[in-house]
């Protein structure tokens, strides 16, 4: 049976079923689970919480025949959040489902390529303008939705991805709004000629073969050829045409060198790069941003350009969504939300604490502009560490904001 109750009558051993107000708004990752420490019900108690819900049938019922209990603590404010809980909410599903169109949109064109269709210019340049103004209105949400990937979406979510990138990374570099919505096309079609890819050696688990490299490097020239019917922009089609060659001419399918690749090739390059290294495959995890971004800065001068790297490094922040860190307290924490001039103090998730060796169950939202007593100590490298759910962790904290729904016919009278 369950019971409303305000958070003054909260006492050790009761079942908490479910939280007034959204997750972002209490902090608590799970709102189901046994009150066992003071800790726990102090923070709840300071939380702000108006009310919530516990089950008489798995933990204690309040103090009998008592007036609501004196809380154990004098509830501390709580830490301001950087944005409004319910805002940062709106601009994530705002970015969800303008992502979801947008994988959607992007399914239908590589299936019309497949048919042996030419690109429609005015569709693919509207979609791009449709990510265009997503980054634009909220480019942290955009850029933490998009890297929501499974195997089925990969390719799809894979160019609104890059797309993304390229419009974030143009507005950095100081773009014309002109040269951003070449960028965002440029980002949204470099890949259009994975259609004619054998799927086989697009996906396989494990190390291509010369002849399947050898297929696999002719996706640039092969997409090329099939914006031409189309697309009329020439750097749109350079972009397609030389996302892969290095600068010290390692890159494929010319082998070109320095000056000779243009500033939009160069630009997908990076951002094409960041986005694979990142990305879960069926065959590989992800790189996690922080330790791509130190990765990729070894490639810079061979491979990548420095100045652009350098600026790309700037939109994504030190501590791009979804690394993991090691905080003063020694626990360890990933990031879950940035905020626009607060890239040095990320909201982040602690789901570890080293000192004791375990998990902290349920993880704890933090926000770090808010948290004074609390720091980043340093990066760290996922690969160090056995965790399998960090997407998971990652994926819940921007997935699980809405209140537990209590049934009428379940409530104690
Ligand atoms: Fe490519």
């Amino acid at each position: 049976m369950l019971k409303h109750i305000v958070p003054s009558q909260l006492r050790l051993g009761m079942y908490i079923h479910a939280l007034d107000g959204s997750w972002l708004s209490h902090g608590f990752w799970k709102s189901s689970f046994k009150l066992k420490t003071t800790a726990d019900l102090q923070r709840l108690q300071a939380s702000g919480i108006a009310g919530l819900w516990i089950d008489l049938a798995r933990g204690l019922d309040v103090q009998p025949a008592a007036a609501p209990a004196q809380p154990i603590a004098t509830p501390a404010a709580p830490p301001a959040p950087v944005d409004a809980p319910s805002l940062w909410q709106e601009q994530i599903e705002q970015a969800r489902q303008q992502c979801k169109q947008a994988q959607s949109a992007v399914t239908q064109m590589f299936h019309e390529a497949r048919m042996g269709h030419a690109i429609e210019p005015e569709q693919a340049e509207a979609l791009a303008e449709q990510i265009q103004q997503s980054v634009e209105r909220h480019p942290a949400a955009l850029l933490s939705v998009v890297r929501l990937k499974n195997a089925d979406t990969y390719t799809y979510m894979h160019s609104v991805a890059v797309s993304a990138l390229m419009v974030a990374l143009a507005r950095q570099l100081g773009l014309s709004t002109h040269q951003v919505k070449r960028a965002a096309l440029a980002g949204l079609l470099h890949d259009m000629g994975k259609v004619y890819t054998n799927p086989d050696i697009l996906n396989k688990p494990g190390a291509l073969t010369d002849e399947e490299f050898a297929h696999m490097k002719l996706h640039p020239g092969q997409g090329h050829a099939l914006l031409q019917q189309s697309i009329t922009d020439a750097e749109v089609l350079d972009a397609c045409l030389h996302h892969h060659e290095h600068l010290d001419g390692k890159g494929y399918p010319h082998g070109l060198r320095g000056a000779e690749i243009h500033l939009m090739a160069r630009m997908t390059a990076i951002c094409d790069v960041y986005d694979a290294i990142t990305s879960n495959r069926p065959y590989k995890s992800g790189w996690s941003p922080a330790i791509a971004l130190q990765r990729m800065a070894q490639w810079c001068g061979t491979h990548l350009d420095t100045h652009i790297f350098s600026a790309f490094v700037k939109t994504l922040g030190v501590y791009p969504v979804g690394s993991l860190l090691r905080l003063q307290s020694g626990r360890l924490a990933l990031v879950f939300a940035l905020s626009e001039n607060k890239l040095l103090t990320p909201q982040v998730v602690c789901f570890y604490d080293t000192y004791e060796a375990r998990r902290i169950d349920p993880p704890v939202l933090l926000d770090l502009s808010a948290t004074p007593n609390e720091h980043i100590l340093l990066r760290e490298d996922p690969e160090n560490w056995n965790f399998s759910d960090l997407d998971d962790l990652w994926q819940d904290a921007i997935t699980a904001t809405t209140p537990t729904c209590i049934p009428t016919s379940a409530l104690a009278v």
